[in-house]
């Protein structure tokens, strides 16, 4: 038996998430049914955990003088935290628009009077590759410190073709410049961009599955579209999705932010991975989305979104739960809408304003949130197997994780077992 390289022990709490489906996100009861682990050890061999346990279980033959030994007395350890919706490369900020925002000017508005995100697109379009690429690393810094080890990163701030493609290789290529693990998904159709604003959203869509899509194989496994007023309707986001998934992508839906136009079971229904937002869908839709998809389907729900633009309808967690609906949080990290890198601020907005439990919050954002971008079979959870992505905190229960607020609580951050 080969030793362990690394061995984290003594931990006052090790949240395993595991003991639950293996096959399925975790819904209803088990969003808080897995295990906790009092007085506890994870042991890696390279960049894979490999036992998982109480302290009177480990196997200290396997303890070596190369075993490298973190002491977790009074920390609680955890899966690295998984971001499964960022829009992480864009040129710019919108400071300015903050101000706007603040006295009294709505998103939606700023979009039509040519801002919002057309502002950070001209931002974008502006940008060098290699400038895009250094924000990124930044980002993925920042995201690192606050223990997210896997970080879905949208395009979407391009909306020609050279530009779109560009944000995809930026985001890889800071995949492979730093440890964080980078998921690319494409949101070629975020909005519709100038150059189509005669032709309108369905030419525009045309366009992107003509002449876009078919360079992005094997460089981003979903798309993504923006299911709203100003943005995509819904006649056009379902041909779109159906198109895309006849071509071999995976689906993801931007839908039911500001409005009810029934993106979110439009899109449960073509088999998409994760529906987002959710802000205005209903308690009894997401009955039906989880009956319908045989609870496949995970509802992303990102809660520092209407507190930062200032609205008060938040998705209804708490029903959403009840009602057997695999959930998901995430920041949403993006210049517009959620200009912040703090996840563990977004779970405790999550029990402030959506009814989460602590334990349903760090699930939303583990595993569930693994199941929501693909990779629940290899990050998510302290399982054998998994990729050592591990997180010492400075808490010493989980209730602790979203009561401390705005804090940090990240002590030690390992990712693939280093
Ligand atoms: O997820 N809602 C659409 N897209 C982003 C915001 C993008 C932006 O405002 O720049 C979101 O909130
Ligand atoms: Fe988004």
């Amino acid at each position: 038996m080969h030793s362990y390289t690394l061995l984290i022990q003594h931990a006052a709490q090790v949240l395993t998430l595991a003991g639950g489906p293996t096959d399925r996100p975790l819904a209803g009861p088990d969003l808080a049914g897995w295990t906790i682990i009092e007085w506890g050890y994870v042991a890696c061999v390279d960049d894979k955990i490999v036992a998982v346990g109480p302290m009177d279980e480990l196997d200290l033959a396997r303890i070596s003088p190369e075993t490298r030994l973190i002491d977790a007395t009074g920390c609680v350890v955890m899966p690295g935290l998984v971001e499964c919706h960022t829009h992480l490369v864009f040129g710019g900020n919108r400071a300015h628009e903050f101000e706007r925002k603040l006295r009294g000017e709505s998103y939606l508005d700023i979009l039509a009077s040519g801002g919002g995100i057309l502002s950070t697109v001209r931002a974008t379009r502006a940008a060098s590759e290699a400038e895009l690429l250094e924000n990124a690393l930044h980002h993925l810094a920042g995201f690192q410190a606050y223990g997210v080890t896997t970080v879905e990163a949208k395009s979407g701030y391009g909306l020609d073709r050279d530009t779109e493609l560009r944000l995809v290789r930026v985001a890889r290529q800071a995949g492979r410049q730093q440890p964080v693990r980078v998921v690319p998904t494409f949101l070629g159709a975020h909005v519709v961009p100038p150059e189509f604003k005669a032709a309108g959203p369905q030419a525009y869509v045309d366009f992107i599955l003509r002449e876009v899509l078919s360079d992005l194989k094997g460089e981003a496994a979903y798309v993504d579209i923006f299911c709203e007023q100003g943005a995509f309707p819904l006649d056009v986001s379902r041909y779109y999705l159906e198109q895309a998934h006849k071509m071999g992508f995976g689906l993801k839906i931007h839908a039911e932010q500001l409005h009810d136009l029934g993106g979110c079971e439009m899109a449960a229904a073509l088999g998409a991975t994760s529906v987002d937002h959710c802000d205005y869908l209903t308690p009894a839709a997401a009955r039906r989305i989880a009956q319908q998809t045989q609870g496949q389907t995970v509802a992303v729900l990102l809660p520092l979104v209407p507190l930062f633009l200032r609205q008060s309808q938040y998705a209804p967690g708490r029903e959403f739960i009840d009602n057997g609906l695999p959930v998901a949080l995430s920041t949403d990290f993006n210049p517009g809408s959620c200009p912040s890198k703090n996840l563990w601020l977004a779970l405790s907005v999550a029990c402030l304003k959506m009814g989460f439990t602590p334990k349903e919050a760090v699930a939303a954002a583990t595993l569930n949130a693994a199941w929501a971008i693909g990779h629940a079979a290899d990050c998510g959870s302290l399982a054998p197997g998994k990729r050592a992505d591990l997180l010492v905190l400075n808490v010493g229960s989980v209730a602790e994780i979203p009561y401390w607020l705005g804090e940090n609580p990240v002590r030690e951050v390992v990712i693939g077992g280093l």
